[in-house]
């Protein structure tokens, strides 16, 4: 665990499992117990575009924030379909995602419209959540280290960090991603180290925050939280029922809570 002192992220990407009903019941049903881990934990959730409102008034009340899934890049215009950073953020929502594997492949988002995306959420006040990872050829290949390194070095392209903004950065191997296979926590500590390592060569000063994400469940999420590097978890699947995503926290705060009493 990077910094003991500090909470654990736990970030819950709903992705597109729940309807407007279902968000706001979901909800509620997190703010019935979001306050019993607000000392240990800073929970952030990604509800869909159209919930995104009420979710995050039902659970500003109980410390969580909102973040937006997707952005588009533009602020305003003749866009159809699209919402900007801009509008996210006059909404209540403070993070948004950039560069998820779902949009960069099921959606063919390049490097380029990543750095785009990046650039626009930090211009409007977001606190950007940039997600990398490796294709399972890559992973295959042994590629995984040079094929972050690729996406680290567009997406921060001509990027100057906000003073004071976190800076996080979230490993998602695509092919763990949605699959049922996790990562091997050893490999995913490795490689968040080599993420610091090449955050502070490009943004020189910051220390980003790191996550882990892609089939975390909660009898996985001590061994990643347990690693040195990670900061915390990105959640898909198993943070869209509340009494799961419950299940998840509590096993990584008692891991966290073991750890401090045996350092
Ligand atoms: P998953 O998704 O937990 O369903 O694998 C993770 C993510 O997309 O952030």
């Amino acid at each position: 665990m990077a910094h003991t002192d500090q909470p654990l992220y736990m970030f819950a990407n709903w992705k597109m499992y729940l309807n407007y009903d279902e968000s706001n019941i979901v909800a509620h049903q997190v703010a019935t117990y979001a306050r019993e881990f607000s000392n240990d934990v800073t929970m952030v959730v990604f509800p869909s575009a159209l919930a995104l409102y009420p979710v995050g008034q039902t659970l500003r009340d109980v410390g969580v924030s909102v973040g937006a899934q997707n952005i588009f890049s533009i602020e305003t215009g003749g866009y159809t379909g699209e919402v900007s950073a801009a509008m996210y953020q006059a909404a209540g929502c403070e993070y948004a995602l950039v560069g998820h594997s779902e949009r960069r492949h099921l959606f063919h988002e390049d490097n380029h419209a990543v750095n785009q995306k990046m650039l626009s959420t930090l211009a409007v006040g977001l606190i950007p959540i940039l997600c990398v990872g490796e294709t399972a050829d890559e992973h295959r290949e042994n590629k995984a280290q040079s094929a972050i390194e690729v996406q680290l070095r567009a997406a921060f392209n001509g990027v100057v960090w906000p003073v004071g903004r976190p800076c996080f950065v979230a490993y998602e191997p695509v092919w763990a991603v949605g699959s049922g296979t996790a990562c091997d926590p050893m490999v995913v500590n490795q490689l968040l180290g080599e993420i610091a390592r090449l955050v502070g060569g490009l943004l020189p000063g910051i220390t980003p925050i790191l996550l882990y994400g892609g089939s975390v469940r909660s009898d996985n999420v001590a061994e990643y939280v347990q690693g040195e590097n990670c900061n915390g978890v990105l959640v898909g699947h198993a943070s869209a029922d509340a009494v799961s995503w419950r299940g998840i926290i509590e096993e990584a705060v008692s891991t966290k809570k073991n750890f401090n009493l045996n350092v």
